[in-house]
């Protein structure tokens, strides 16, 4: 599959029916490291979470995030519990990586992230972002052991797609470009 091929059929995955095996995970990681860093210090490093009870606390410390936003335009706050357990849920069956970079440095770790992603999607796997902010990150950071100078970037699940995604919802194309100045289109 072509780098093209596989922007376009990488989609965010949230239920997964087996993980993905060690070699492909490695593999994976591998593509992740080639990504470009600032200075090229590749301050990225990747904590592969397999202890059941630390995955757990992670989905927990994900959950009790997500049951605090705000109900968006015609949900209810029901609907926001349902879906803060459905990311709690998400974390099954996944291989599961937590993304810390230098502090300061998180685009190093971003963009090792988008090559893990498509590599994933490369290798027939889904992949999916797991955003732990405010309270959600210290406590992670705090469960993972991630030192004072690094910050948490994001986690990432892999593993076997169980769950066909919807359709993507673009932008309308060019929406977005602008023409020397962004008053311009
Ligand atoms: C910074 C960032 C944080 C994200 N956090 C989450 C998350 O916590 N849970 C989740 O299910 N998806 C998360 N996603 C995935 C997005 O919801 C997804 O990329 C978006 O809906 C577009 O869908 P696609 O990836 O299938 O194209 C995150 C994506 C990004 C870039």
């Amino acid at each position: 599959m072509d780098v093209l091929e596989a922007i376009d059929k990488r989609r965010t995955v949230r239920v997964f029916k087996e993980k993905a095996t060690g070699e492909q995970i490695k593999k994976l990681l591998l593509a992740g490291v080639k990504a470009p860093s600032g200075g090229n210090k590749q301050s990225w490093e990747f904590i592969l979470v397999e202890d059941r009870e630390l995955i757990d606390k992670l989905a927990e410390y994900k959950y009790y995030m997500n049951r605090e936003f705000k109900p968006a335009e015609g949900q209810t706050r029901d609907d926001v519990e349902k879906a803060a357990r459905f990311q709690q849920k998400a974390f099954a069956n996944a291989n599961v990586i937590a993304v810390c970079s230098n502090s300061g440095m998180v685009a190093d770790g971003w963009l090792a992230v988008e090559n893990i992603l498509l590599a994933a999607t490369a290798e027939g796997l889904g992949s999916g972002i797991i955003a732990l902010r405010g309270d959600a990150r210290t406590k992670t950071e705090k469960l993972l052991d991630i030192p004072e100078n690094k910050e948490l970037v994001c986690v990432i699940k892999i593993g076997v797609t169980e769950e066909e995604p919807k359709p993507r919802k673009l932008r309308p194309e060019f929406s977005w470009l602008h023409k020397n100045k962004y008053s311009q289109s």
